[in-house]
């Protein structure tokens, strides 16, 4: 079991991700850093960015340029398995547009999408399903004793 995350400096990502209690590792924020490679399947939590896609005329980006970087090197994009999305209800239709992005065009299921940090249900609700779906998601069962 094992999540891939990315957060900004706000880090709202972050704190969803800590309170899942579970594996992780985190995707640099800045290039000057090495990026990630990973050598087990993930799930990966992105948060939206773009500000209103469907609302603007100028080319839409949704996910974050270090999450594109990560998901583009294939030794990290053929180890994806799933996908949650973080986002903010302000932005309506393109709430939590990233995850749709990068289903579609990864060949994964969007299985969750959270608002700023999660609520405590969101939290408890993507901890059990992620545990108890880990065999028909294709990840790696996690130990007993981190459950
Ligand atoms: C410039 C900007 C654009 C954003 N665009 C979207 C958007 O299109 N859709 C959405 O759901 N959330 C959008 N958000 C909200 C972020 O996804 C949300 O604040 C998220 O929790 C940020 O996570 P982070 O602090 O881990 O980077 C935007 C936030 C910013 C600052």
């Amino acid at each position: 079991m094992l999540i891939v995350y990315f957060s900004s400096a706000t880090g709202n990502t972050k704190a969803f991700v800590d309170k899942l209690d579970l594996p992780a590792r985190r995707i640099p924020l800045r290039a000057s850093e090495d990026g990630l490679v990973v050598e087990e399947p993930f799930v990966l939590v992105c948060p939206t960015y773009g500000g209103g896609v469907s609302l603007a005329k100028r080319q839409p980006k949704p996910v974050p340029p270090q999450v594109i970087r990560f998901l583009n090197d294939e030794r990290n994009r053929h180890l994806l398995r799933a996908v949650i999305a973080g986002g903010n209800t302000n932005f309506g239709a393109d709430y939590g547009k990233a995850g749709d992005v990068i289903a579609a065009k990864c060949g994964v299921p969007y299985v969750y999408r959270f608002e700023l940090r999660g609520t405590d249900e969101d939290v408890a609700v993507v901890r059990h399903n992620l545990l108890s779906h880990a065999e028909d998601l294709g990840l790696e069962p996690l130990g007993a004793e981190r459950q």
